[in-house]
């Protein structure tokens, strides 16, 4: 079966470390058998919420278009920063949009309930941003997604990349690496 996965990241800086391990779950699901489309969320037109801007203005572009981005996908890839023990403004921002009514006054939160979810995070601290999986793992399960149990927090991660941006230790590339592979498994065996 065809899977197509959504790998977004919680950061929007360019050198993230959180992208660098986006892009090697990714690739374990694409060697699996999936097809991945990474997105970065700065890409996107994302004013900060606001219940009056949506009233008088609609959904802007950006919010739209991940909307379709999340029907045309099976199964999301998400790796998050840890700001200040929690998930970032960026990734919360970008679901409070998505889970807004559609053009055709379709619910929003129907796009993400049963989407089968992966989650990363890197830091440069000991924990690996763990924190950040737990607030967002709160928010995905309200929204009727089902997150695998398969997850990496990549701790030290200033450290733990090579030049060609793969990760030094080969164990901890294997794992996370698998975490994309047990999404596109996972997906299929729902799909
Ligand atoms: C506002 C802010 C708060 C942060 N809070 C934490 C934190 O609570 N825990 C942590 O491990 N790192 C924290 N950091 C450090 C980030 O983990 C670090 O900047 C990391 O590189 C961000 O991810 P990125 O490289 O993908 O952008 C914080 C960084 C910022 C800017």
């Amino acid at each position: 079966m065809n899977i197509r996965i959504l790998a977004l990241s919680g950061s929007s800086r360019r050198d993230s470390l959180n992208w660098k391990l986006l892009g090697i779950a990714a690739r374990g699901a694409l060697n699996a058998g999936a097809e991945v489309t990474p997105v970065r969320l700065a890409d996107f037109e994302l004013p900060l919420y606001d219940q009056d801007l949506e009233a008088e203005q609609g959904l802007p572009d950006g919010a739209k278009a991940l909307q379709t981005l999340v029907a045309r996908h099976d199964a999301l890839l998400i790796a998050t920063p840890e700001y200040n023990g929690g998930y970032t403004a960026l990734l919360k921002n970008a679901i409070d949009w998505i889970s807004r009514p559609r053009e055709d006054g379709s619910p929003g939160v129907a796009l993400l309930a049963g989407k089968v979810t992966a989650l990363l995070s890197a830091s440069p601290g000991q924990l690996g941003g763990i924190r950040s999986q737990t607030g967002i793992r709160a928010v995905l399960d309200k929204l009727g997604m089902l997150v695998i149990p398969e997850a990496f927090a990549l701790s030290i991660a200033h450290e733990a990349f090579d030049a060609e941006g793969q990760l030094k230790d080969k164990n901890a590339e294997r794992l996370v690496s698998g975490v994309g592979a047990a999404l596109y498994r996972t997906a299929s065996r729902l799909g």
